[in-house]
């Protein structure tokens, strides 16, 4: 939530109090190099102790509610029959208003189940924007991931409230270009989390499901941010303004013929699920969740987090909840903004993002600008952020590199988790690091994984020795031990 001063500017309040905390470091500049080293330039295999703000991702690392950790307290362990799962059953019928629910143990292993039962090869799947775990199951089952968004989704700094909504006339045309009948099904990711968290409307989603409906294709939701979609449309789409965020979800799952998600994110918890009111999608994939995941009652995930997540999903369509990080984020990006840096506008879901093309635009796209910018911020900072580029996209079949339509650093705002000075601080070392950009310098691979290599894969600076450079300039401005 937001809060209006008497001078008229705005601030994210936090509408809860802390009461349990979690230390952190904040380890001196010589150290954070030589842990930047040691992770191949990679923040994924940064480890924990070196980090001070840990913005890598919201995805199981929000604080949960006293009610959430009192829900755990009480679940049952059975194999089968768990009475967990029959909460988090009707928490789903209540909110989603979907009789069918399938717990999985996080949300790519509902795509991969989702991939398994419908995507064949030569299919295609239109979507607004791809997901790394989307896309690799969906390639790897043979099909073909198709993103139709419209003019708007890739330009950084723009007004445009919904640049997750989808391109219909480029859909019709995939659609009759492919045949219905080599089309998986159509799938809407709630804050398009590749190009800054942007959502879609419920107007642009209604004319899809127009669409799609009369040649037979279903629609999917990744609801993996849905209560932040739900509360944008509250904010940005006329005739919301005075809904609530469980009635739009419930209008949006309306709409949708299955809602697959990660709980990691809006939910505040470490699962998935895929829920439905169609019997005959829930009954294809329901064979193949024994056989990858576990037991139709717990599918993977802990009976705690099963508890935890019937809770989470009611708790996400509190107002104050559900705006929790979309606050805090626009107050970060405006910090930013009044800095000078350059970041995606408008403000969406999941985090606050850094245009690396234009933050470096010395350091060309095939040295990895978003990778070096994210080195770079840890370097100077001790906050870790995430490559959101050419690094996050994986090889083509020849073997060559695939540029992505984006290089951004996004810093991850963990629901609940970090407060005002924490954005400030942050703010003013990005800004520090923007009068020194030109110290910054490109990355290569010296390790490279197969799939997903952002999550693995080392690098090194291309020519000098730039990460010391930055950090003995570091030095210098605000003496050793800082
Ligand atoms: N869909 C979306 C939109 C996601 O953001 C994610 C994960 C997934 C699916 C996969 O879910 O991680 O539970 O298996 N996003 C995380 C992130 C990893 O950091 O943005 P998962």
């Amino acid at each position: 939530m937001s809060i209006r001063l008497s001078n008229g500017s705005e601030i994210p309040i936090e509408m809860h109090k802390v009461r349990i905390v979690q230390k952190v470091r904040l380890a001196p500049v010589r150290d954070r190099l030589r842990a930047m080293e040691d992770a191949g330039y990679n923040t994924f295999l940064l480890r924990s102790r070196d980090i001070f703000l840990d913005m890598l991702t919201d995805s199981g690392t929000n604080a949960m509610s006293d009610n959430q950790l009192a829900a755990m307290m009480q679940s049952d362990d059975a194999y089968a029959g768990s009475e967990s799962f029959y909460k988090l059953e009707e928490s789903v019928r209540e909110i989603f208003g979907y009789q069918y629910v399938l717990p999985c143990h996080q949300g790519r292993a509902a795509e991969h189940l989702l991939a398994k039962t419908f995507v064949k090869p030569g299919h295609i799947v239109p979507m607004n924007y791809h997901f790394t775990t989307t896309k690799a199951h969906f390639d790897l089952a043979g099909g073909k991931v198709l993103e139709l968004y419209g003019p708007e989704a890739l330009v950084t700094e723009s007004s445009f409230p919904f640049k997750g909504n989808m391109d219909l006339g480029r859909l019709k045309d995939a659609i009759d270009e492919a045949g219905p009948a080599n089309v998986s099904f159509v799938r809407m990711e709630a804050t398009t989390n590749l190009i800054g968290g942007q959502p879609f409307s419920l107007e642009n989603l209604r004319q899809v499901k127009a669409l799609v409906e009369p040649l037979g294709i279903f629609l999917v939701v990744d609801g993996s941010l849905i209560s932040e979609n739900a509360y944008f449309i509250r904010q940005r789409e006329p005739g919301y303004e005075n809904t609530s965020i469980r009635d739009i979800i419930r209008e949006i799952m309306s709409v949708a013929d299955l809602c697959y998600l990660s709980g990691r994110k809006s939910c505040s918890v470490r699962g998935g699920m895929i829920a439905t009111n169609r019997k005959d999608l829930h009954e294809a994939i329901r064979p193949w969740l024994p056989v990858y995941e576990g037991f139709y009652t717990y599918g993977g995930m802990s009976s705690k987090e099963i508890e935890a997540m019937a809770v989470g999903i009611r708790e996400m369509t509190e107002l104050e909840v559900a705006g929790a990080s979309a606050d805090a984020i626009k107050y970060f990006v405006g910090l930013l903004q009044t800095k000078g840096i350059p970041v995606v506008t408008p403000p969406g879901g999941l985090a606050c993002h850094v245009d690396a093309m234009r933050f470096i635009d010395h350091v060309p796209q095939s040295e990895y600008p978003a990778g070096a910018l994210a080195a770079a911020v840890y370097i100077t900072s001790g906050i870790r952020g995430m490559e959101r580029g050419s690094v996050s996209m994986d090889r083509d079949k020849d073997g060559n590199d695939v540029p992505s339509d984006m290089e951004l650093l996004r810093l991850a705002v963990p629901r609940r988790v970090y407060t005002m000075s924490h954005f400030q601080y942050a703010a003013d070392r990005l800004r520090w690091l923007y009068d020194h950009r030109k110290m910054i310098g490109g990355l290569e691979f010296y390790e490279e994984p197969p799939v997903l290599r952002f999550f693995g894969g080392k690098m090194k600076p291309t020519k000098s020795d730039w990460g010391l450079a930055l950090a003995q300039a570091f030095e210098d401005h605000f003496g050793p031990g800082c």
